[in-house]
């Protein structure tokens, strides 16, 4: 969950590594650190904290150098200081390579090279390899030693490699973790993530897993692990309508809550007819054939999509559907029918736990994997994608990608439901002009920001928060609450409204600040009387409901109202008020809102 870049060319080496480790900050930002050869000798800079920092020591020391690589960390073996920032060296330093992923058995390696007396400088894993290439450079040319340290390396790596004694030479290698390699008139450019570097290029290489790229000044090779040559393809880069750029907003979070009618539209827009009822989300029939099961795989918030997704793809195309986490589904003993049809979720397209989930299935069950980066490793390994639209996601909370998933997976459960005639035409048309609706109510929704605002002047001293919801509102209470952890470091928990009397109601005190999404629905008696149990017990009530219903303002603290909608889409408008509530509350408490700490946007490891 690093981010690298790497650069051979014309320009200054330094500009173009500072600006794609910016852009990779969301990947991880514990430290970040350069690497380039001066006079045949490594020079390294390297900070503890973030890109900007690395940025002001080496405007100071005014380098200039024309090949060059970059890394921003997310530390997972070793505490984030500056011993343990990449780039990392071999005992001569004759060798630094950066690093994205995890080997697994590095301390194996470790030992055996410290009884070849090799010196370690750091507590990273990544520090094993440099030593290992060292030790085999003793024995063979360069081209063979990548090739018997990459083989001996278990676990993930993207890693990019410089020499002092071939200051000419570059070489990138992938395994498991994502790299991209671009050239545009002579010149060379790596990234973990092609957002890392298109500015410059309008075409890449998403290099295939186990790839090697050997880039000698501006002349480059592919290869495999076993040293063959390979042919990839460049790809066109979609360049995004989505900028990435603050537009004048404080944070990157708040502009995506803000960007979320527009990202919907993008996500739905041309994917239905209202005319005809019909839906077309650009997967084959043929995946959804005979199914009788769904699983949805996903961590986190896309995990919370998927259990709202449920809901649809149950009630609308009449599946049985469960929702996994992608970190439990290995552990998992099933031998899974022919007849289960996977749904992968991943914003990213890189959480590791997630690929690792559908690895166990690949080529054994049909799968679908929803994303919102088209060359991304979850999209390439499954058989059929659909992406949302949304433009990157900058901010470490998602909050965009989120309801685009949520809108996805409602059209793609319509089209199920088309498929195997569970609705009729009638209730699709109908159901498609719910959505339609949706950007716009939630604009409105948007425009209440204010008020969302002055609550949190009130209740952002609070130090735990409980939410509750109940059916499809479950899920956006859970989601509320992991954006309040994420960002204020709030604790707070989110509980089924029927589950509060089995135990978390003993946490309510006077004044214990309770959430509850309560809009019109199948559902909203009996929330109301979970709220009712809560305040007789001193809890102060914030609610999320509809508009007008009285018995739920007459039980709340605090209400903000949503619309009258469909009960199927009330989730799209009740999380906005959610994720400006946890917005808010971070702003008052003067936290890094983009970067949260400990956390990283794309999570690599397991
Ligand atoms: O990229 P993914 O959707 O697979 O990421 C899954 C989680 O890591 C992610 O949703 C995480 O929980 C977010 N930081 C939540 O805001």
């Amino acid at each position: 969950m690093c981010g690298i870049v790497g650069y051979m060319g014309k320009e200054n080496a330094m500009d173009i590594i500072i600006n794609g480790l910016k852009h990779l900050e969301y990947r991880g930002y514990d430290s970040a650190g350069v690497a380039f050869v001066e006079k045949k000798k490594i020079k390294k800079i390297r900070e503890k904290g973030k890109v900007d920092l690395l940025k002001k020591e080496i405007d100071k020391l005014k380098i200039i150098t024309h090949s060059a690589i970059g890394h921003t960390r997310w530390a997972t073996h070793g505490s984030p200081s500056k011993e343990n920032t990449h780039p990392h060296s071999d005992c001569k330093n004759k060798i630094a390579l950066v690093h994205n992923g995890i080997i697994e058995n590095y301390l194996e390696l470790k030992n055996l090279l410290k009884s070849k007396k090799h010196k370690f400088s750091s507590d990273t894993d990544t520090e094993v390899i440099a030593h290992l290439l060292e030790e085999n450079l003793k024995h063979y040319p360069i081209f063979d030693s990548i090739l018997n340290t990459i083989n001996i390396l278990k676990g993930s790596f993207a890693l990019l490699f410089i020499f002092a004694d071939y200051p000419e030479l570059m070489i990138g290698v992938r395994k498991n973790s994502p790299l991209v390699f671009a050239e545009k008139d002579g010149d060379s450019f790596f990234s973990s993530d092609i957002i890392g570097i298109s500015t410059y290029v309008d075409r890449a290489y998403f290099l295939e897993d186990e790839t090697i790229v050997f880039l000698n000044k501006s002349k480059f090779s592919f290869f495999d692990f076993k040293g063959a040559e390979k042919k990839i393809p460049a790809k066109r880069i979609e360049k995004s309508s989505f900028f990435i750029e603050k537009k004048g907003f404080k944070h990157f979070m708040l502009k995506e809550i803000f960007e979320q009618p527009e990202a919907i539209r993008e996500t739905i827009q041309d994917r239905y007819s209202i005319e005809d009822g019909t839906i077309n989300i650009g997967i084959d029939k043929s995946l959804f054939e005979g199914i009788d099961k769904i699983k949805i795989l996903s961590c986190g918030t896309s995990y919370h999509a998927g259990l709202i997704g449920s809901y649809f793809l149950e009630s609308f195309g009449g599946v049985e559907t469960s929702v996994i986490l992608s970190s439990e589904y290995p552990y998992k003993e099933l031998k899974e029918k022919e007849t289960t049809l996977f749904i992968a979720i991943s914003q990213s397209g890189e959480t590791a736990d997630t690929l690792k989930a559908i690895r166990k299935v690949k080529g054994k069950n049909r799968i679908i994997a929803i994303t919102n980066v088209p060359e991304s490793s979850i999209t390439r390994e499954s058989d059929n994608y659909v992406l949302t639209h949304c433009g990157p996601e900058i901010s470490v909370a998602a909050t965009k990608t989120f309801t685009s998933q949520v809108a996805l997976l409602f059209l793609l459960s319509l089209q199920l439901s088309q498929q195997k005639n569970a609705l009729n035409k009638k209730e699709i048309i109908k159901l498609l002009e719910e959505l339609r609706k949706i950007p716009v109510q939630m604009e409105g929704v948007l425009n209440k920001s204010s008020l969302i605002e002055k609550s949190a002047s009130k209740f952002y001293q609070k130090e735990n928060f409980l939410y509750i919801g109940r059916w499809i509102n479950y899920p956006v209470a859970m989601e509320g609450s992991l954006k309040l952890k994420e960002i204020s470091y709030i604790f707070s928990e989110a509980y089924s409204g029927g589950q509060l009397k089995h135990g978390p109601i003993s946490l309510i005190d006077e004044g214990t600040p309770l959430i509850a999404i309560a809009p019109e629905d199948r559902a909203k008696v009996k929330i109301l009387s979970n709220i009712e149990e809560a305040k007789t017990r001193g809890a102060e009530i914030i609610s999320i409901g509809t508009k007008g219903d009285s018995e739920l303002l007459s039980l709340s603290d605090v209400m903000f109202s949503i619309p009258p909608v469909n009960e199927f889409l009330s989730p799209f408008l009740t999380i906005v008020y959610a994720q400006l509530f946890a917005y808010y509350i971070a702003l008052r408490r003067g936290v890094d809102i983009d970067q949260p700490r400990n956390l990283a946007k794309s999570v690599t490891v397991e």
